[in-house]
């Protein structure tokens, strides 16, 4: 069933994520920046909101897209691979889209992958024809070997997918792959990445009607200005009037440099920069006639 017009409104918004596991803590710290903060409940299940009317339901991350299609959740934080294979599923099962991913939130990478014992000689997808792979994303791997013209038999399992080939009851997997420590562990190499993944925040695909619908854009917006700011840093430093063409030169990944008023000969400088400063490109600068060299976080923005 999905949330339907006819459902109460409601005034909360609701929010699904991982009660433990890789995403669990990366989300709650990414929705309490958002400036969400919650009482913790006793039965650690639910948590209600207390900055703001939102509050977070920890689940598992395999029922969060239910939860989203029922209407039991308004958002969820999910990885792409768990969204993509449930939205598959149920477009085989003949159901309608019921959630879609909002935003990348940047954490959470792996990619779904094929992956053969080590002794494989492995010379791409033809190769896959009459061999029995053993996936918990049936839905994403038969939509690939469809389109690879390739018929191989989907073996589904929950979980321990890795020890099927050593097990004898499949030729090869189809699992999420991150570090790729499991893999090594168990004599599998990859070889195909079949889907990239991130964690992504995921919503309903019609919109909200009721206080619930305010709550989720500001929400977005905040989590739109978070990751504007992301990997930004205002760097400042001081510098002699005739060292400023020399040190801009030292910053083509920055903006251009802001001048801003000082006393004395010197000249205070200020710059946003994409990306890290390292502690070495500081010290460059530094030769290169910079002082008073400080790096700053950004922290917020609503640009
Ligand atoms: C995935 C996958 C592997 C492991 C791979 O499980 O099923 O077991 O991660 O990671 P590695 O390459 O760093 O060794 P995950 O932790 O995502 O749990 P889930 O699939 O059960 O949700
Ligand atoms: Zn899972």
């Amino acid at each position: 069933m999905s949330a339907s017009s006819s459902a109460p409104a409601r005034d909360r918004l609701r929010i699904a994520i991982q009660k433990s596991g890789r995403l669990a803590d990366p989300a709650r710290s990414l929705l309490a920046a958002c400036g969400l903060s919650w009482r913790q409940s006793r039965d650690k299940l639910f948590c209600f909101g207390e900055s703001l009317p939102v509050d977070l339901l920890l689940v598992r991350d395999d029922d969060i897209p239910g939860l989203i299609a029922d209407g039991v959740c308004d958002l969820g934080v999910v990885g792409l691979n768990e969204l993509d294979e449930q939205a598959k599923a149920r477009r085989r099962a003949g159901l309608a889209d019921a959630y879609q991913p909002l935003r990348g939130l940047g954490f959470g990478q792996c990619r779904l992958m094929l992956a053969v014992p080590d002794e494989w000689d492995w010379q791409g997808p033809a190769q896959l024809a009459g061999k029995r792979i053993a996936t918990s994303y049936p839905a994403i791997l038969a939509a690939w070997l469809q389109e690879q013209g390739v018929e191989a038999q989907v073996v589904e399992l929950s979980g321990s997918v890795e020890i099927a080939p050593k097990l004898g009851t499949a030729d090869l997997i189809c699992d999420l792959v991150s570090s790729g420590a499991t893999l090594a562990a168990n004599q599998l190499k990859p070889v195909q990445t079949l889907l990239d993944s991130e964690a992504v925040l995921a919503g309903p695909v019609h919109a909200l009607d009721d206080a619930r619908a305010g709550l989720m854009a500001m929400l977005l917006r905040r989590l739109d200005g978070l990751s504007k700011v992301q990997d930004r840093k205002l760097l400042m430093f001081s510098a002699a009037e005739e060292r400023v063409d020399a040190l801009a030169r030292l910053l083509p990944d920055a903006e251009p440099l802001l001048r801003l008023p000082a006393e004395g000969g010197a000249v205070r400088l200020q710059t946003m920069c994409n990306g890290a400063l390292s502690w070495q490109r500081l010290e460059e600068l530094e030769r290169a006639g910079a002082q008073e060299l400080m790096v700053l976080a950004v922290e917020k923005s609503l640009a």
